[in-house]
């Protein structure tokens, strides 16, 4: 019988582990191994290197991370540990032992590089906050130790629903919410960005494993600013269009654009839908299902 390729997925708890966690239980071609917070300590270069001698992953997807851009700027030294220096024993690893990473970058290390247009992987970068910087150090590193590891730059995610508690809230559960209670969201007309189904980057994610190494724009297409991209899709939902406003104040000075440019990822057959398809397709799947 031929053996299962085992995967190993860190943040196995996160938003997008559980996702990720969720697809792949269904893909017998597959061995899942969920690491948690305590299982290995990410901390200690010689416990992780036992784990993978244990374990004997085929891929990595490395998902833990402090992916909350205020604690990182209030906490650099603990983000700047978890989010490198972990990396870097990661990589370490899966150099030891012929892993194949793939590492869950994010579109925030192009903020405020002075692009414009959607952003290509070959830009130089000049992220001002810590996750941004902290990022990038992350995938020069991977990259150092790993010719064949593959950056993903993710965008901003969402699901339709939370699950769980401590999950953070995300765009459709914020949207769900306000039209709930009947409140109010202001939404900028001078930021562009992308925005990502999990499911769509969870159904996509097997496919990174033959992308030779390198970085790669992992979200979806999008060309309208967040206010126009959420008045869209409460048309979609068919919900209240009055529970956005236009923010006309944020960004005013200095718009921000973090949209991304899939050219490269899609010459090796991985294409995610732009924003707002995406959206329609699966929202018509989540409410039929
Ligand atoms: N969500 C997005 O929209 C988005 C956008 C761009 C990039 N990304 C990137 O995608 C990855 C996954 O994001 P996410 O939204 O799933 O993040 P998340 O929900 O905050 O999950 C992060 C995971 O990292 C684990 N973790 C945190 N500190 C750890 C530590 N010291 N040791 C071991 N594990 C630790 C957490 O473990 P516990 O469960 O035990 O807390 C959690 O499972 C991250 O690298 C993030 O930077 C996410």
């Amino acid at each position: 019988m031929k053996q299962r390729n085992k995967i190993l997925i860190t943040g196995s708890g996160g938003f997008l582990g559980t996702r990720l966690c969720r697809h792949f239980e269904k893909m017998s071609e597959y061995e899942l191994i969920q690491a948690h917070r305590e299982q290995p300590d990410l901390s200690d270069q010689e416990g992780v290197l036992r784990f993978f001698q244990t374990v004997r992953p085929d891929y990595l997807i490395h998902c833990a991370a402090i992916s909350d851009l205020r604690a990182c700027e209030e906490d650099p030294k603990g983000s700047y540990q978890v989010n490198v220096e972990y990396t870097r024993n990661l990589a370490r690893a899966c150099s030891s032992y012929g892993v194949k990473m793939i590492f869950c970058s994010s579109d925030q290390v192009y903020l405020k590089n002075g692009v414009q247009t959607p952003h290509q992987e070959t830009e130089a970068l000049k992220p001002p906050h810590h996750y941004g910087k902290q990022k990038m150090e992350a995938e020069e590193l991977i990259l150092n130790h790993l010719s064949d590891a593959v950056c993903l730059r993710l965008s901003w995610m969402y699901d339709f629903v939370k699950l769980s508690s401590w999950e953070h809230d995300q765009l459709y559960v914020i949207l769900q919410n306000a039209l709930k209670n009947h409140e109010t969201l202001s939404f900028s007309v001078h930021d562009k960005r992308s925005i990502t189904c999990v499911r769509e980057v969870a159904r996509q994610m097997e496919k990174t494993f033959d992308l030779p190494g390198g970085v790669y724009n992992f979200g979806s297409e999008n060309q309208y600013t967040t206010y126009e991209v959420v008045g869209r899709m409460l048309e979609i939902m068919n919900a209240d269009p009055a529970v956005i406003i236009k923010d006309e104040k944020a960004f005013s000075d200095d718009p921000r654009n973090l949209c991304m440019d899939l050219e490269k990822i899609r010459k090796y057959g991985i294409d995610l839908q732009d924003t707002l398809t995406g959206f329609q397709d699966a929202f018509e799947r989540f409410i039929n299902q």
